[in-house]
């Protein structure tokens, strides 16, 4: 069998998948798994346990390099095909193809240079680089020796990418002097000197020249990128690694300030960002996917290396922002390189939407095939205006739901095989068993229902282990309702067995004794004609208990915020209920967000509850500067 041998080609193709995971899910992922190469067959489909201690391993005994299967394979029987397109952000004319086998040459070269310098199997390396070619070859040179790569996103501040080479005990960095986005530069090396003051495991440094500012320069520890490769052979011998052995740490952070870095190990990531990959972007050999993501985040891991490279795909990598130099850069970029396939995230089609579509109708866009949003719940606002403007109508559209802790899609319509149902992630993929939890424990049976996510089965990808904290791992995940994996979301399931994710759970804020989940709230907030995005949170209250409060932003400034406020109460009273009615309404400019475009929901309820002193570390945020705009607002 080969892998696109379990392509679901039609929605009954999809329940009797479905339907095989479940009844015999060793035999099921124990054929997908053979598709790749292994050095050393695996003996064991699966083992788990997680009721005590949680242990998950797959294809136990086999031996493997995923850079084999996702290079070397194609190379030999496609070595021109091109794997990646490099869009940078300047100068617009100046894209950069690299084909597998060049690919796998600089892979190769990277590899070699990195075991010249001492690194080894099991070693973890951190790299702090901008989004540019070379990361995703230090990615996979790094997998080819059998190191560790830990992925820090490179708008984090030095004390955030301290923090993560400490956790994981990096002993080599691997940077750049400097990062575009946008007009602005950032000093990569600067912040990466800074955080090497607080860090004693780094052995060197290895520095890309990209910006060619000049930069301090620490000749015991740094080396230049391109003399460290010079002269190396393009031949590296693969680790064969244990299919339990891992790949990569990824941070993600926690409900305490700590962030946790998740461990995934090499088989079963690779078989299970293969599988959902090629499933839910229903790709086909000529399609060129562009997904908008960075490399630091584990969407950028699953569908910008691993995944794509594992099906032998063309991905669009792109270094810029979607504002720079003007706000039709993605559909420029779409119509340049004929990409089929647009992965964004909500944050950014609500930041596209304020701008004039003409924006995306001096492009031709016929290329694409399908779009895809992931990260967040997609409002129906920003849903509708992906469909009209981006997809005309008429492409399909995969709203994609899943965590850096699991790895690859787990709740997902696949692209014009499975119904789609605007807002909702829709269904389970084949081998994921998702149930609804209510507060007490309880599995709810009915088909429609509204609860807590939990998934009671163990799927490939799932991440291990907390990097050097098995304990918090188990808190964290297995403890809620012991035996099912918890994500923190909660969603709701229609009679058709389609799940809407309403939102992180413990966003969920109880006023007089009623339940309210905030996402809900923000969509009714969001429907106003005014509004671009909201974030609702919940406030010490003498007498209910908690009140709401929500932060709103408008398209542009109201003459008369009275009026709006009154407005934007009613309409929440009418698709929710009075109860629903945040007692406070604060018109802003923005939201603190995570480099990832999530809103920090903590610092904006230590803000309306008056916890100023408390909002803890803000440097990593986005746009700290908003933080302070805030609190002058909320002192007016
Ligand atoms: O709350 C869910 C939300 O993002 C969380 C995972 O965040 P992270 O680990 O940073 O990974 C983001 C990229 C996979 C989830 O617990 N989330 C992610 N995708 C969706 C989503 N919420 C609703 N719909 C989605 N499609």
């Amino acid at each position: 069998m080969k892998l696109q041998d379990s392509k679901l080609n039609s929605l009954n193709d999809y329940k009797e998948a479905y339907k095989a995971a479940v009844e015999n899910p060793e035999s099921f992922w124990g054929e997908i798994a053979n598709t790749f190469e292994w050095n050393t067959p695996f003996n064991k489909v699966l083992e788990y346990d997680w009721n005590g201690e949680p242990k998950t391993e797959w294809f136990s005994g086999g031996k493997l390099n995923i850079t084999a299967n996702c290079l070397d394979r194609h190379v030999k029987t496609n070595p021109d095909k091109v794997a990646l397109i490099w869009e940078p952000n300047e100068p617009q004319d100046k894209a950069i193809k690299l084909t597998y086998k060049e690919l796998l040459e600089s892979v190769c070269k990277f590899a070699n240079a990195l075991k010249n310098i001492g690194v080894s199997k099991g070693d973890r390396v951190c790299l702090y680089l901008p989004m540019v070619p070379e990361l995703t070859i230090a990615v996979l040179a790094c997998a080819r020796i059998g190191a560790i790569h830990s992925v820090v996103f490179a708008g984090f501040s030095a004390s955030a990418l301290a923090a993560r080479i400490q956790d994981s005990g990096s002993s080599f960095l691997i940077t750049a002097d400097g990062g575009f986005r946008g007009d602005k530069t950032i000093p990569l090396k600067d912040i990466a000197d800074d955080a090497l003051k607080s860090c004693d495991t780094i052995k060197k440094c290895v520095v890309l020249q990209h910006t060619f500012e000049s930069v301090s320069w620490n000749k015991s520890m740094d080396l230049w990128w391109h003399d460290f490769i010079d002269g190396l052979s393009s031949v590296c011998a693969p680790e064969i690694m244990d299919s339990e052995d891992v790949l990569f740490i990824l941070y993600t952070s926690g409900s305490t300030g700590k962030p946790k870095g998740m461990v995934h190990t090499c088989g079963g990531y690779m078989v299970y960002t293969a599988y959902s990959f090629m499933n839910v972007f229903q790709y086909n050999q000529d399609d060129i996917f562009w997904c908008t993501a960075d490399i630091g985040w584990i969407t950028g891991h699953s569908y910008m290396v691993y995944g794509p490279l594992a099906l032998g795909a063309t991905s669009v990598h792109f270094e810029g922002v979607p504002s720079h130099p003007k706000w039709n850069r993605f559909w420029d970029v779409c119509e340049k390189h004929k990409v089929t396939h647009f992965y964004t995230a909500p944050t950014a089609i609500r930041a596209l939407a304020k701008h004039p579509t003409t924006h995306i109708t001096k492009h031709d866009l016929s290329s694409l095939k399908v779009l895809g949003s992931v990260g967040e719940p997609i409002n129906e606002e920003a849903w509708n205006w992906f469909d009209t403007y981006v997809g005309k109508n008429k492409l399909p559209i995969v709203d994609t739901w899943w965590q850096t802790e699991t790895g690859g899609i787990l709740i997902s319509n696949l692209a014009g095989v499975t119904p789609q149902k605007p807002t909702f992630a829709t269904l389970p993929l084949p081998g994921i068993q998702t149930a609804l939890i209510d507060d007490k424990g309880n599995v709810l049976m009915n088909k429609e229902a509204e609860g807590i996510l939990a998934v009671n089965f163990p799927w490939p990808s799932i991440a291990r282990t907390i990097w050097g904290d098995h304990k918090r791992y188990q808190e964290v995940y297995f403890s809620a309702f012991p035996g099912h994996y918890f994500p923190g979301d909660g969603a709701l399931r229609d009679l058709d067995g389609n799940y809407r994710i309403t939102g992180r759970v413990d966003d969920v804020v109880i006023v007089s004794g009623h339940n309210l989940g905030t996402a809900p709230i923000e969509n009714s907030i969001n429907e106003h004609p005014k509004v671009v995005e909201s974030a609702v949170v919940g406030y010490p209250h003498d007498i209910k208990g908690n009140a709401l409060m929500a932060y709103v932003i408008l398209y542009e400034a109201t003459n008369d915020p009275e009026l709006l406020i009154q407005e934007i109460r009613t309409l929440i009273s009418n698709t929710i209920g009075p109860i629903a009615k945040p007692d406070r309404v604060l018109i802003v400019s923005g939201l603190p967000k995570t480099r990832s475009g999530k809103i920090m929901r903590r610092i904006l309820r230590k803000l309306a509850s008056n916890e100023t002193d408390q909002l803890g570390d803000v440097s990593t945020l986005l746009n700290p500067d908003i933080v302070d705009e805030i609190k002058r607002e909320l002192t007016i």
